[in-house]
């Protein structure tokens, strides 16, 4: 059965609590991994970097807590890419949802790492921590918001059409979709 489409934004009103009991849960389910090890490294990085500061009398940033910082911004850097470069021109295409507020959530977070290479050149742990955490702010509701608008959509694909989203080329794809677009006009 498909889901029914909320007339303003075209999200399938879908609840989180009834994602796992899809037909295409978890086959259809791109991000939910990743999200869960973005979170769970960043609640790592809050953790100790206050802990850092708390207990150590240098006052610098722990090398280690920015190298895992910064190795991870880059995997991040990968996952927004493929983001912004093929999942959200899809959808937007595939669905008329506007993906905005998503990207501009990435900028912001582009912005708060900056924050973070700041402290770091003030060697000074305390900034580090609150821009660790500052970073950790955006992020969270960031997942959650990007999860609500995407998991439904790709629940909502049939298998096969899944299957033309992840095999194509996203410029096929937004082609062929155009097409289908003015295909239903002619027809309808
Ligand atoms: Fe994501
Ligand atoms: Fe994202």
């Amino acid at each position: 059965m498909k889901s029914p489409v909320i007339a303003d934004n075209k999200v399938p009103a879908l609840p989180r609590s009834e994602w796992s009991s899809h037909a295409n849960y978890p086959r259809q389910t791109l991000l939910l991994g990743s999200h869960e090890n973005f979170r769970n490294i960043s609640e790592h990085l809050v953790k100790e970097s206050m802990l850092a500061w708390s207990t150590s009398a240098a006052k610098a940033p722990r090398s280690d807590l920015s190298r895992l910082f910064w190795r991870w911004k880059s995997a991040m850097s990968s996952h927004e890419g493929y983001e912004e470069g093929k999942l959200y021109p899809y959808l937007h295409a595939k669905y008329g949802v506007s993906m905005g507020a998503l990207e501009l959530h990435h900028k912001s977070l582009n912005l708060a790492a900056e924050k973070v290479r700041a402290a770091e050149g003030n060697g000074d742990a305390l900034q580090f921590a609150h821009a660790i955490k500052k970073h950790h702010e955006i992020l969270i509701p960031h997942l959650a918001e990007e999860e609500e608008v995407v998991i439904p959509l790709l629940l909502e694909l049939d298998s096969r059409e899944f299957e033309r989203y992840k095999n194509g080329h996203i410029a096929v794809l937004l082609r062929e979709i155009e097409r289908e677009g003015k295909g239903a006009q002619t027809n309808g």
